[in-house]
């Protein structure tokens, strides 16, 4: 039977076992060689968590490791490795990316892209839908599309025009491949094997949703990390290294374009880079040539980062309490104005009333019937248009001679 190769396995044992009683969670078992260098590194108290969707992989895993103690495996996608109790604050996560030499080798597994074998690309044959079911189901253009995106499939549009075609009439096998590259390079391709490959990989990535289980399980893992614990990626292309590499940038706090503070310094990093890049030595990979492409990336969870956290939330209650406390002190201040505001308005009006009522007192004293009883009181008569004092009564001068 072939068995799979472990790429760069003693390294990464040497990386992630810092001591004998680690939990190291292997989130890509496959025939469990990494494990098997995991477990040779660790005390008795140590523990291996071995998770795989592949049920044919564990059950090659259990079969190799299954009698030590010390080694637990479950059959789940990565992505939801938040499920498994057991990789709660683990000590390592390793996820060592793609397929086995065994799912690529075996021709029932249906990645193989030798001649006449028909194409099956699941990772777990027992749930999911297939490739012909995927490419009934796919819009040609978007998928050509996601061909570019995965694996730069040149030419995609009418890659994936031939193979929605072929899909509508029957199972697919390998041969077609081939048949739709040459759809689009109706003169042959310069590297037909490779061409190949590279569109099988990406018609697998599409089907087992391959980057979405990377951009899940990277976070996740690093939420369960323990404190100084280490998170180890193998990746195998660009696209892949590429997404991983900015994942783990970001969950350490090593984005360029992090936001600063106002004095521009960066924010404090939540963990550092063990390994930033590492390729296989040159007598492994003429040894296991598959590890050829492999690139090794290790990042450490910083120690104290939880602190750190429980200190950023204080300070940011802190803020918010703060700006809380203004926003009610400025409401409350707001509303005091607005009452003077409202007593002065009012006074004001009341003082107009006043000023209108004395203004009508003032013109009604001013008719002129009502002035001439009164200044007859007074003694005045009115003359012409202005009052005189009256003239003495002569008749009662005389009478009183
Ligand atoms: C490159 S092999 C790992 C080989 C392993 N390190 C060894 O030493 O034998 C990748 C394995 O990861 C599994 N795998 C890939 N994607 C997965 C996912 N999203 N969830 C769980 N297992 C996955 C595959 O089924 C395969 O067995």
């Amino acid at each position: 039977m072939i068995r799979h190769d472990p790429v760069l396995a003693g390294p990464i044992a040497d990386l992630l076992v810092v001591k004998p009683d680690s939990v190291i969670v292997d989130c890509t078992l496959g025939d469990g060689g990494h494990s098997s260098a995991f477990l040779a590194k660790l005390g008795p108290q140590g523990r291996v968590v071995g998770l795989d969707r592949d049920t044919q992989a564990l059950a090659i895993a259990r079969l190799r490791l299954g009698k030590d103690e010390r080694f637990q495996s479950f059959h789940t996608e990565f992505s939801r490795l938040a499920e498994v109790g057991p990789t709660e604050g683990a000590d390592g996560f390793l996820f060592d990316f793609g397929v086995s030499s065994r799912q690529l080798d075996e021709d029932a597994r249906g990645f193989t892209i030798r001649p006449g074998v028909p194409l099956d690309l699941r990772m777990d044959q027992e749930s999911g839908i297939g490739l012909r079911q995927m490419l009934l189901e796919c819009d040609p253009d978007e998928l050509a599309r996601e061909l570019t995106e995965c694996a730069d499939v040149p030419r995609s549009r009418l890659v994936s025009r031939k193979l929605v075609e072929i899909a509508k009439q029957r199972e697919l096998v390998s041969d077609d491949l081939e048949t739709a590259l040459l759809s689009a390079f109706p003169r042959g391709m310069r590297d037909r094997p490779r061409e190949m490959a590279r569109l099988s990989m990406a018609l697998r990535m599409l089907l087992n949703q391959e980057l979405d289980e990377i951009r899940q399980a990277l976070p996740a893992a690093w939420a369960r990390l323990s404190e100084g614990g280490r998170l180890a990626v193998l990746t195998y292309h660009s696209v892949e290294d590429r997404l991983a590499k900015n994942a783990l940038r970001s969950l350490i706090g090593d984005e360029v374009d992090a936001p600063r503070d106002l004095y521009g310094n960066r924010p404090a990093m939540r963990g550092s880079w063990v390994v930033r890049r590492q390729s296989p030595s040159p007598e492994e990979v003429s040894r296991n040539p598959r590890a050829r492409s492999a690139q090794l990336r290790v990042v450490e969870k910083r120690r104290g980062a939880a602190l750190l956290g429980v200190l950023v939330v204080l300070v940011l209650v802190a803020l918010a309490g703060s700006v809380m406390v203004g926003c009610v002190w400025r409401q409350t201040r707001h509303v005091s104005l607005e009452k003077s505001l409202d007593s002065a308005r009012t006074r004001e009006r009341r003082l107009e009333d006043s000023l209108v009522r004395i203004q009508a007192k003032v013109l009604a004293e001013r008719q002129p019937a009502a002035v001439t009883p009164r200044a007859a009181a007074l003694g005045y008569q009115r003359a012409s248009r202005q009052f005189r004092l009256a003239e003495p009564d002569t008749t009662l001068t005389g009478a009183s001679r």
